[in-house]
């Protein structure tokens, strides 16, 4: 994907939704319609700041029911690279953005026999999206939502308005409520499929805690939103560019081959979907692997690397690019 394939949109509404979080309604800037996506869907937004380009993806929680707009939320990151910051501060109503079209990596299961998902914070954003795929229809699910404060619980009259009646259970970390993962995995009727969203540590528990409970692997899903990785500078030589390409402590290696004019393919620009890797030619140090796609054994042997997430270090790494 590259940027010849975005859309333009126009921010038609800003809401703060929690100290940390704002919610922006996107609507078509020439008018019409919105391409169709299925609940769990992101959009790469592409933000354009005075000294550099950010591509972050975001899910969209819209009903996809309704194509005239989309909805995302940003939640502001202490530790951003830029990006969060860009959209609570640099995009106000009326400004004009460029997305990518939608792309589902957390698409829910269409032979489910029940859905159980797991929200952590602002992991709750595709949810909100399924959800509204699952409504009316005749597979049970739940929908479990852990979130430091009230305050943090973002969405929550949405939830309740649309999924009351016991299917959406709320627990705050300030009150000592935890998920109890053994007893709510454990107890699952057969033909049940899981949904992890959340922090790093949340969606690692939860998959573990399946795992130990004996879910098979193609009935757990997750997704994670993190910012990918800084570390420190380094040097990359692209072998069929002929060019070298210095990579900032705090920009992706993707971020920089495509800022020194090289397209590299991407959908999730998370370390999960694959569509990046690219291979290794030579490297005299160290690949910092910090995706989800490549096996221990593709880490070790260092022939690929996930440029979206993933970092080097080294005297000399050379790319087949
Ligand atoms: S873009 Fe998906 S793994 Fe890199």
């Amino acid at each position: 994907m590259n940027d010849g394939q975005t859309l333009e949109v126009v921010v038609t509404a800003i809401e703060q939704v929690t100290p940390l979080i704002k919610h922006f309604t996107l609507a078509p800037a020439a008018g019409g319609s919105l391409p169709a996506f299925s609940g769990g869907s992101h959009v790469i937004v592409v933000m354009r700041g005075a000294s550099r380009v950010f591509r972050n993806p975001y899910s969209l929680l819209s009903a996809p029911q309704n194509l005239d707009t989309y909805e995302i939320a940003v939640r502001r990151m202490e530790e951003s690279r830029g990006g969060s910051h860009y959209m609570h501060d640099q995009v106000k109503v009326g400004s004009r953005i460029e997305i990518a079209h939608p792309v589902n990596l957390f698409a829910l299961d269409k032979i489910a026999r029940k859905h159980v998902m797991l929200a952590g914070g602002i992991g709750i954003t595709p949810f909100l999206a399924q959800l509204e795929d699952l409504h009316g229809g005749a597979v049970p699910y739940e929908l479990h939502y852990s979130v430091r404060s009230p305050e943090h619980a973002a969405f929550l009259s949405r939830l309740r308005a649309r999924h009351g009646d016991g299917r959406v259970r709320l627990y705050y970390d300030s009150a000592g409520q935890m998920i109890d993962f053994e007893g709510l995995l454990s107890a699952q009727p057969l033909g049940t499929h899981l949904y992890v969203c959340g922090p790093a540590g949340f969606i690692g528990r939860a998959v573990d805690t399946a795992r130990a409970c004996g879910w098979p692997g193609s009935h757990i899903h997750w997704e994670q939103f993190a910012a990918p990785p800084t570390g420190d500078a380094f040097e990359v030589f692209l072998a069929r560019a002929g060019r070298s390409v210095q990579v900032p402590p705090d920009q992706t290696l993707l971020e920089a081959i495509e800022a020194a004019g090289v397209d590299v393919p991407y959908l999730c620009r998370g370390g999960v979907c694959g569509f990046c890797q690219t291979r290794v030619v030579e490297c005299d140090g160290e690949l910092l692997h910090h995706d989800h796609f490549l096996s221990d054994a593709d880490k070790a042997r260092g022939k690929s690397i996930m440029p979206c997430v993933s970092r080097a270090r080294g005297a000399r790494v050379v790319l087949d690019l």
